[in-house]
């Protein structure tokens, strides 16, 4: 509002009225939510003049408020939905995915939209990327497997501390063509004093390290470790229960077999017995001798299956007996051979002398052998190669059966273990091998684990401590 003595005097711009308007207007914007403008203090130094430095003072302060309290809402934000992430049922590589990208969602922290997140794996000495955005195939690559120590992500592995940098450094091991200067947060991931990961975001050069920002990201990471360590456990549960299952399963078939075995057993004695001694007295071209040959074959089967289904029940306690592990492999491919010679297939034994002794069943571990090898020869073409290695390790050895064969999938490999499961045709396979030597491997406290692809060939692998011989020596 304009007095009539600063209209007189020709409506002054700098007269005391306009000022104070300028300031009212100023106020005005400033209540507005506009902090970009600034009120200009005039040379007159007076209250006004302070009038106007108080109130830019105060704009600017409010200034930083509002910016800090947008900050505290992206993040909560953030935090809340990877928080909620945990209620439903997600993988951890989507929950990684969705956790990065939201990070890199808030446009003043992760100013050049690139980062990953990784996890501990290979026994607890390297970090495997398992999601990334904006990386080109060649980080990609170069940044795949990332070992303890090395570059940024892998010091924040070893020690557990946060690495910042506003450019590259000294401790940028990783190199690659064409790599701008730029900084990073490697923020670990960590449980119980374990490092389980890291999450990488990349900066602009000269990024300024903040402290909201690191703790956002220490926050990330405290809830990323603890959806990673509930998800590890769900998983042990889950084995667990597998196991669990498993063992009922084959206590079950134990105590059936028994029970029936021995009556099953005599009956297919004597078909057995008088349907050979009959054989023996006709002639190969006697209209009953066919009948009669294909009664003995059946009747050896069913021998064989109840034999197969004893061992169940029987296999209570293991003996521990040390023996040497390659004579065991030796003397039993000497009886595996025979069948290789029929499918022509070549059995190649690769053995390392420095497995020397283990402790078990001998008997046992051969009959475990016995089923991987036939598994494998079944699998295999003609004139296909099986392989039986043994390696020597500083704890344990390995004893590996490997074919080229026709693989399994990965439907069929969550019930290769299971009694009964064959997909060979009837008569073919009783689908107990697997089942029994599983059975056999866990009463031993040993491990037997598989890699296979369809079409390409399977590897069945025990692992043997040698703990248990120092048990009993
Ligand atoms: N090396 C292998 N390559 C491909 N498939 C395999 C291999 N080993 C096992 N399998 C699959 O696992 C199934 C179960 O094997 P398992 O040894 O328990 O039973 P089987 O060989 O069918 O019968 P059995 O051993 O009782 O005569 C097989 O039928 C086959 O489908
Ligand atoms: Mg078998």
């Amino acid at each position: 509002m304009r007095s009539e003595a600063d209209s007189a005097s020709g409506g002054e711009e700098n007269s005391n009225e306009s000022r104070i308007n300028r300031i009212i207007e100023y106020i005005i914007k400033v209540a507005g939510g506009d902090y970009s403008v600034q009120l200009e203090v005039s040379d007159k130094n007076d209250e006004i003049d302070s009038l106007a430095v108080g109130f830019n003072m105060m704009a600017e302060d409010i200034k930083n408020n509002v910016e800090n309290i947008k900050k505290d809402m992206d993040i909560q934000g953030v935090l809340n939905n990877i928080l909620s992430l945990q209620i439903k049922d997600n993988s951890i590589e989507y929950i990684l995915e969705y956790s990065l990208k939201q990070i890199l969602s808030i446009a003043w922290l992760s100013l050049e939209s690139k980062g990953a997140v990784f996890l501990v794996e290979n026994e607890n000495d390297t970090l495997v990327m398992k999601v990334q955005n904006g990386f080109s195939s060649s980080i990609q690559d170069i940044c795949a497997e990332v070992k303890f120590g090395q570059c940024f992500c892998g010091r924040a592995a070893l020690t557990g501390e946060v690495q910042f940098a506003d450019c590259i450094d000294e401790r940028h091991d990783v190199k690659y063509e064409g790599m701008n200067n730029h900084g990073h947060y490697c923020i670990p991931i960590v449980s119980s004093g374990r490092v389980l990961g890291v999450i990488n975001t990349y900066l602009k050069i000269g990024h300024k390290l903040g402290e909201k920002e690191e703790q956002f990201l220490k926050a990330v990471a405290d809830i990323l470790a603890k959806i990673i360590e509930n998800k590890n456990i769900e998983k042990e549960k889950e084995k667990l229960q597998e196991k669990l299952f498993q063992s009922e399963k084959m206590s079950a078939i134990g105590k059936l077999a028994s029970g029936v075995a021995h009556e099953i057993n005599n009956p297919l004695t004597v078909i057995l017995g008088y349907s050979q001694i009959v054989l023996k007295r006709l002639k190969e071209d006697n209209e009953f001798y066919k009948p009669l040959k294909m009664i003995e074959k059946e009747t050896v089967r069913s021998k064989i299956l109840v034999e197969q289904l004893l061992q169940f029940s029987r296999m209570q306690k293991v003996v521990f007996i040390p023996f040497d592990l390659n004579k065991a492999v030796e003397e039993i491919i000497q009886i595996v051979i025979s069948k290789c010679k029929v499918s022509n297939i070549e059995l190649i034994p690769e053995l390392d002398a420095g497995v020397g002794l283990i402790s078990g069943s001998k008997n046992q571990i051969q009959q475990v052998i016995t089923n991987l090898c036939n598994n494998a020869i079944d699998a295999s073409n003609e004139g296909g190669k099986v392989w039986v290695r043994t390696k020597h390790f500083k704890d344990f050895a390995l004893l590996e059966v490997e074919d080229k064969g026709s693989g399994i999938s990965e439907e069929i490999k969550k019930q290769v273990f299971e009694p009964f499961f064959t997909t060979k045709e009837v008569g073919k396979g009783t689908g107990l091998g697997l089942s029994l030597s599983f059975e056999i491997i866990k009463k031993h406290g040993f491990e037997i684990t598989l890699e296979s692809e369809k079409n390409k060939g399977s590897k069945f692998m025990v692992k043997i401590p040698y703990s248990s011989l120092k048990n009993i020596c």
